[in-house]
């Protein structure tokens, strides 16, 4: 893992705009306060995915029959629950496979769910969700869950290949399931990544704290600014960390210098949102026929089902 850090970080810190990917969030205090995060009262996402699970896990049990159930940056598998208990009940589970790049979280949260589902096997991978695709456990028909939006973290080419991956791996008759965030109204998205305790602010800051541990750098997060822009053409919030004056880091085991004009942003994440329509044709594009929807009320967020086409 080091090793990508440090390719990200070259790259990513000698472009221009300067810009990092959102995995390097995810140490022990990043996945904490992103756990913080979805408590927070504007941070609408969890909430309403935990919502449709609670509603409709057992619908998506009965599609799916999965014996094998595999998720993507599972993180503290919080609402995985409900699904493992849906599955669990109709008979079908023998395994949970979380997947994620944040050992801490992965750790835990495997060491919660063996003890809460006697009986489940639990094989928790610590990799990247965009090159292992291949080297995880298989089954008789397995579901691969992807849950939370993460998928809006990815920009649209890599979100095209990671699918295109997806496809590869799945055999027929199993499937996907992804939780996507819809488009809504901005009012409601920036402050879901701009809250007024400053979590997120703190969330986004933590990649230099990263660069700092890990790399040896000497960034001093405090002197970045975080802020949050809705980019109503590509439909994603983007969050940027702006330098508040001209400022010098270094990353030794790099032998960087990173130089920052005042106001200069270091790009950081996107969380793109999606229109049904658009994601159905981009699931039809990678191989993937859609073959349940279901969106909350106020139409925030989705799960679509989809399997090979
Ligand atoms: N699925 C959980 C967590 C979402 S947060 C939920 O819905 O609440 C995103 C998770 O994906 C984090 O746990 C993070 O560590 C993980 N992650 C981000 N990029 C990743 C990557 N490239 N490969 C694997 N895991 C990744
Ligand atoms: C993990 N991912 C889906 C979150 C999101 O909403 O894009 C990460 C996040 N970034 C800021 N707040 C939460």
């Amino acid at each position: 893992m080091t090793a990508a850090l440090r390719d990200d970080a070259m790259r990513g810190l000698t472009s221009q705009p300067k810009w990092l990917p959102p995995k390097w969030f995810y140490d022990a205090r990043g996945s904490e306060l992103f756990e913080k995060i979805t408590e927070l009262p504007e941070y609408y996402p969890t909430r309403t995915e935990r919502e449709l699970l609670r509603r409709y896990a057992t619908e998506v049990a009965a599609v799916s029959q999965a014996d094998v159930l595999v998720e993507l940056g599972s993180g503290s598998s919080e609402k995985t629950r409900l699904l493992l208990s849906a599955l669990r009940d109709q008979g079908s589970l023998h395994m949970y496979v979380p997947q994620d790049v944040s050992e801490s979280a992965l750790t835990s949260a495997a060491a919660q769910i063996t003890e809460e589902f006697p009986g489940l096997a639990v094989h928790g991978v610590i990799s990247d969700f965009t090159d292992t695709l291949h080297n995880l456990p298989r089954g008789k028909r397995r579901m691969i869950a992807f849950l939370g939006g993460t998928i809006g973290n990815l920009v649209p080419d890599e979100r095209a290949e990671f699918l295109a991956g997806v496809r590869d791996v799945l055999g027929p008759g199993e499937q996907l399931l992804l939780g996507i965030g819809l488009v809504t109204d901005p009012a409601v998205l920036v402050p879901a990544y701009d809250d007024a305790a400053g979590v997120t602010a703190e969330f986004n800051r933590n990649v230099l704290h990263v660069l700092n541990s890990r790399l040896d750098g000497d960034f001093r997060p405090d002197r970045f600014k975080h802020v949050a822009v809705w980019d109503a053409d590509n439909e994603w919030i983007e969050m940027r960390l702006v330098a508040s004056a001209a400022m010098r880091a270094h990353i030794r085991a790099l032998d960087l210098t990173v130089d920052f004009a005042a106001g200069e942003e270091l790009r950081t994440e996107i969380s793109a949102k999606f229109r049904l329509d658009g994601f159905e044709a981009e699931l039809s594009a990678s191989g993937f026929g859609v073959e349940r929807v279901w969106t909350d009320p106020l139409q925030r967020f989705a799960l679509v089902l989809a399997g090979r086409q």
